[in-house]
């Protein structure tokens, strides 16, 4: 399966970044003629610009500048680069703010925040949408035809919430469309806890300032609301673009790795396009393959918010500056995080930035192009490296990711466990677990699309839902069916236990799926850091922290149980058949070693192959294609030779692509 390049006109690997021609304006013939050149020196195709210009764009109300940004728009075309045009609202003018007030966010303490700082708008606010909608408009008409015109990337990197009146009142429309009646809300927020209940929808407060409620049902509410707030701003935005210029996908870049305050599944359904910032904390050497893993993991995720490829909207070709330690790329690292991103389904590799600013808050960030100012820099030959191999690698551009597996990661699911009271309430390593079921996978070269607990699982074999806490709307049918028609579950402790509203279900955990799991579980035991017990299964014994879960079988057969405390004994890993497929349970928290043996088996029994028979520790592998038409990703994220069956040696930090006409 082939998708579209993100510039249908322009089948390449898009290869660029940020530019910010107007912070030279002054300079302009000097440097934005030697940007050209350098650029491609580089091998960049792709450049984007306007993300932060919009006072360059119109420095007082309603008097506008766009002459400059014609110019540089012309100087792409005639150099061959197509652009990401941005929509300004990342950042505003001044002036907006002092007339209007009303665009400043403000906090949950309901303080007004005062001008300065970027991402500080109110997503409510008619005057900031008014605006916005304007400038789009006028920037759509002009760059409609033109030809450098190739993605529109749409504000910069969404993120916070705004608590002003505005806000609050649709807040309370969000919910009134939601519930209908107050009673409906009552019921769902359980509020007669603490005297919450409310009794008029104007006592409705967003949570989160001093003294506010402790209720998790409007907390994860006005979690949606917000999403909500982002795609309705978006939509605002987007609604001139798709008028003016529909051929012209739309993105914005996410926060894929660390953000979780947006449902970006949700997002992603607005999005033409889905694109990232990626940012990995290489360390100089052993730590690099564990943060190979987390961002292939983010990676995987960013991906299969559309489960298909995406933009790699913004990477850093050196040191990143908002970092405690700023730590510069080790030689080969910059291929190597570039073509990671491309293994896992990125079409594009794209910069912040590509000339560094000479002032500035992020005037040390790295940049391809340096302050000293030439190609003679280590990073630029980097990159130029980069550039030229990309230019043989059209042929990957739109290939599809063949998993068979998938693994669930929820915000929604993250949500509602951040704000449940027990368990391991100050961290319930949600997230942390997700990565740790991921990680076998990752080591043994077998592909996984990551997906949240709404999407179709007709594609999968076995699927892998780690503490499905909350079961969403048609999610235990979804997984059910699943399972009756021949698939392979795995879930784990902490499943199942509340509804979408937060309201446990009664009569017994994991709730709706306790048929299809065979299992039933009464408790669930919270340990101190260091207490450990066991499961004990296969002849081995294997550590359990954290959280075990004290289960019966229900139809289940019981493979291993525990090794200690008042439940020695009890059951502790569980299958069921059910239908035509199998469904396994795990009660605790265990450490790699059980899951890479558990996965081992599991693998083979959901048939699926890892695309090399033993990868070294801290080599990855990839795939892309289909059609008996193939991309291999192999990758060393350690500073050693390494070697892999039927293969050249990898040198350290290696990349390697391998074409091959069947897996
Ligand atoms: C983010 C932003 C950019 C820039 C970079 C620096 O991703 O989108 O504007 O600040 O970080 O790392
Ligand atoms: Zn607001």
């Amino acid at each position: 399966m082939k998708y579209p390049p993100p510039v249908k006109k322009f089948p390449h690997i898009l290869h660029g970044g940020d530019y910010n021609p107007e912070q030279w304006l002054k300079w302009k013939d000097k440097i934005w003629k030697e940007d050209m050149r350098l650029a491609k020196l580089a091998g960049i195709n792709t450049l984007s610009v306007g993300i932060f210009s919009w006072t360059a764009l119109e420095p007082e109300e309603g008097q506008y500048r766009f002459e400059w940004l014609d110019e540089v728009m012309d100087l792409l075309a005639e150099n061959g680069m197509t652009a990401v045009l941005a929509t300004p609202s990342g950042a505003r003018p001044a002036w907006m703010s002092r007339k209007y007030p009303e665009v400043l966010r403000v906090n949950a303490s309901r303080q007004r925040n005062i001008h300065g700082d970027r991402h500080n708008h109110c997503l409510s606010s008619p005057v900031y949408r008014e605006k916005t909608s304007a400038i789009n408009s006028l920037l759509a008409r002009r760059y409609r035809d033109h030809r450098a015109l190739g993605v529109w990337h749409i504000s910069n990197e969404y993120s916070g919430d705004c608590h002003c009146p505005l806000c609050q009142a649709k807040f309370r429309q969000y919910l009134k469309d939601k519930y209908k009646t107050l009673d409906a809300l009552n019921e769902a927020w359980w509020s007669a806890f603490w005297s919450g209940t409310i009794t008029d929808w104007d006592q409705i407060e967003s949570p989160g300032g001093p003294g506010s409620g402790g209720h998790n049902g409007i907390k994860l509410d006005w979690r949606r609301f917000t999403t909500e707030q982002f795609v309705d701003f978006y939509l605002n935005e987007t609604a001139p673009l798709k008028k003016i210029t529909p051929e012209t996908p739309c993105t914005t870049n996410l926060m894929t790795a660390g953000f979780s305050g947006i449902d970006y599944f949700r997002f992603a359904e607005v999005l033409d396009l889905v694109s990232w910032d990626s940012y990995p904390r290489w360390t100089s050497a052993e730590g690099n393959a564990e943060v190979g893993l987390r961002t292939s993991y983010a990676h995987d995720l960013t991906r299969s918010l559309k489960r298909r490829p995406f933009m790699l909207m913004e990477s850093c070709p050196s040191a990143t500056n908002w970092r405690a330690v700023a730590k510069l790329h080790r030689p080969g690292l910059h291929m190597l995080q570039s073509i990671q991103a491309l293994a896992h389904g990125a079409d594009s590799v794209q910069y912040f930035q590509f000339r560094k600013s000479r002032g500035g808050p992020e005037q040390h960030h790295g940049a391809v192009v340096d302050h000293e100012g030439s190609e003679n820099t280590r990073v630029f030959r980097d990159v130029a490296e980069l550039g030229q191999r990309l230019k043989s690698l059209d042929a990957l551009v739109g290939a599809d990711t063949p998993a068979r597996a998938a693994l669930m990661y929820d915000y929604q699911v993250r949500w509602a466990l951040d704000d449940a009271k027990g368990f391991l309430q100050e961290n319930t390593g949600y997230e942390e677990t997700v990565i740790n079921h991921y990680r076998p996978f990752w080591k043994r070269g077998i592909p996984l699309d990551l997906i949240d607990s709404r999407q179709s699982l007709d594609k999968y074999s076995l699927v892998i839902a780690p503490m499905l806490y909350m079961l969403r709307e048609g999610a235990a049918d979804r997984i059910s069916a699943f399972v009756r028609r021949g698939g392979l579950l795995v879930s784990t402790y902490a499943t199942g236990y509340v509804n979408e509203s937060t309201l446990a279900f009664l009569g017994g955990f994991p709730g709706p799926l306790k048929e299809t799991l065979g299992i039933w579980c009464e408790e669930i035991d919270a340990l101190f850091p260091g207490e450990t017990n066991s499961i004990e299964w296969n002849g081995k014994s294997y550590r359990a922290f954290d959280l075990c879960e004290l289960i019966h079988g229900r139809g289940a057969e019981i493979l291993g149980s525990y090794g200690g405390d008042f439940y020695a004994g009890s059951p502790a890993l569980t299958v069921n058949n059910y239908g035509q497929g199998k469904a396994y349970y795990i009660a605790a928290r265990t450490d790699g070693d059980f899951l890479d043996d558990f996965y081992r088996k599991i693998g083979a029994e959901a048939g699926l192959t890892p695309l090399f028979d033993d990868l070294p520790e801290g080599v990855s592998a990839q795939v892309r294609g289909g059609d008996e038409k193939y991309f291999v990703f192999l990758m060393n994220f350690t500073n050693r030779e390494q070697q892999v069956s039927g293969q050249p040696a990898l040198a350290p930090f290696e990349a390697r692509i391998i074409e091959r006409s069947s897996l």
